[in-house]
């Protein structure tokens, strides 16, 4: 494994996925962890991330005792690099000119990192602070105008520092510096393929179910399918999937899953329709959280009694139902053993707030695994491409992209309308640019038009496409004009109660990506 010791903010991810691009397996680790405990994972390397911090300010991370000193080889990026050239008796001092963005470097000296690389480069620099001088028995290997030391080495002693971003795909050639650090300088293998991670998984699954019955939350998104077509993989018909529709999908969905998917991985599937139920318990409801506590609530309701069902149906078997299968990915993982309890902008809901008397033994094959990973696993399995590489939807469904009550007529109308987008995102290739696209129904608005020579009244939707690496930040896609031109019309055409179509051109932040 390859160590990604993460000092701040999102930069650690990243490089860890950058990482596993090069086919090595990487974990992201607290920059508070003990060098010991860094050890015991028998890290092939170690990478120092970003930051945000200054080295020099009272209460900034610094690198654990000893982490210089452990023959590990190791690189230290942008606040990486300062903390490595501090810690060793070099200086990092606050400079005048700051440098964001695109820059360009100097080697000076290809060294391991850089050699054979073109000597002038452009790279990707964010940082006020800058190392003025390297520790004493380091070579400097590139400068800029403005960055004495903007990379830095000593191969003897297994450490480099860049002060450049190579995990950033604006740096031209930072796959290479990558690359030649885990591969020339720190001997790594490149062994993280998707072949081996199946097989790993499914040798891991079986392990741990053994003989025992399983049952998986399916929500037609993709971490739960590959969850599921990977656990079939493993235990076959000791599993079964339970799929809640609660009537708040797309066009097509509760089809998808229960055709396709079964199709493609045999499951055996229990279908909730709960559609009534839904609707019936969001009746005159508005507020965005509340929708979102009536439905993770009734979800869970379904979902507990489905489970109920299945294991009465199975009770007393050898094969008991004791494990319960999570798509849960790395970040997630990530993000809720970093501790910091970031604020609860939204009450997202998923099937892990099932309740504890339920209790089941988790299985979560996809926890060390990024999105694109996810992606390739799910292809690796056979399963469809429209699955695979279908957009992030979230668990409330339509129901958060209707503002205002959610009723039977409001899903039908949204359900047209979305259905159209995609169709034409799709139509025009665009689907993998666009991280996701939600429509969205203003059914409290309503704006005059005019349509074959009458008066309308109607509602306007609004499109939302945007462009983002992990939704924790998003920009709006820049969508063509003669796609939105089509949309727009099919749109207004189509669907007869609208007669209004707008773009979203917020970024996230400050707008989230869903309305609600
Ligand atoms: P926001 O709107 O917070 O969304 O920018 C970030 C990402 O999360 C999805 N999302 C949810 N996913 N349950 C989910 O499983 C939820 O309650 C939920 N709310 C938002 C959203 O679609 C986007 O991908």
């Amino acid at each position: 494994t390859v160590l990604v010791v993460d000092f701040g903010a999102q930069y650690a991810q990243l490089i860890a996925r950058r990482v596993r691009e090069c086919n090595v397996f990487s974990e992201i680790v607290p920059c508070t962890m003990p060098v010991a405990e860094m050890l015991a994972k028998r890290p092939k390397a170690i990478i120092l991330s970003g930051g945000p911090s200054s080295v020099y300010e009272p209460g900034a991370p610094s690198a654990p005792d000893g982490l210089f000193e452990t023959g590990v080889p190791t690189l230290g990026i942008c606040y990486g690099h300062q903390v490595m050239a501090q810690a060793l008796g070099g200086v990092v001092e606050n400079s005048d000119v700051a440098e964001y963005g695109g820059t360009t470097v100097n080697v000076v000296d290809g060294g391991v990192l850089l050699a054979g690389l073109p000597t002038v480069q452009s790279v990707w620099m964010s940082h006020r602070d800058h190392t003025s001088a390297a520790p004493a028995g380091f070579r400097i290997t590139a400068r800029t105008d403005v960055t004495p030391v903007a990379a830095m080495e000593h191969p003897e002693r297994g450490l480099y520092g860049v002060q450049f971003h190579p995990e950033v795909l604006h740096t031209e050639h930072g796959m290479q510096v990558l690359r030649r650090f885990l591969f020339e300088a720190a001997g790594c293998r490149p062994g993280w393929t998707m072949v081996n991670i199946a097989e790993e998984a499914i040798e891991t699954i079986r392990a741990q179910v053994g003989g025992k019955r399983a049952i998986c939350g399916l929500s037609g998104g993709v971490d739960s399918a590959v969850a599921a077509a990977l656990v079939q993989r493993a235990i076959g018909s000791q599993l079964t999937c339970v799929f809640v529709d609660h009537g708040l999908l797309r066009k097509g969905e509760a089809e998808q899953v229960e055709k396709d998917f079964v199709a493609a991985t045999g499951v055996d599937l229990h279908v909730v329709d709960a559609q009534e139920r839904f609707l019936n318990a969001l009746a005159g409801v508005t507020d965005p959280e509340t929708k979102r506590k009536i439905i993770g609530r009734e979800f869970i309701r379904v979902f507990e009694a489905a489970a109920r069902e299945i294991v009465e149906a199975h009770a007393g078997e050898v094969a008991d139902v004791e494990f319960l299968v999570q798509g849960t990915l790395y970040p997630d993982v990530v993000e809720s053993g970093g501790g910091t309890g970031a604020a609860n902008i939204k009450s997202h809901h998923n099937v892990g707030g099932l309740p504890e008397d339920l209790k089941f033994t988790l299985v979560e094959p996809l926890r060390t695994l990024f999105k694109d990973e996810v992606r390739a696993l799910g292809e690796q399995l056979g399963l469809p491409a429209e699955i695979v590489w279908r957009h992030p939807f979230p668990g409330p469904g339509l129901a958060i992209r209707i503002i205002g009550e959610v009723t039977r007529e409001r899903l039908d109308v949204l359900r047209e309308a979305d259905a159209i987008a995609r169709e034409e995102l799709t139509r025009a290739g665009l689907d993998r640019d666009i991280w996701q696209f939600p429509v969205v129904l203003l059914a409290d608005v309503r704006s005059v038009g005019v349509q074959g020579d009458s008066r309308t009244y109607g509602h306007p939707v609004v499109l939302r496409p945007v462009t983002s690496e992990d939704a924790m930040t998003a920009d709006w896609a820049r969508l063509p004009y003669d796609v939105l031109q089509r949309i727009s019309t099919r749109i207004t055409n189509e669907v007869r109660e609208i007669n209004r179509v707008v773009v979203d051109i917020t970024s996230k932040p400050p707008g989230t990506i869903e309305w609600e």
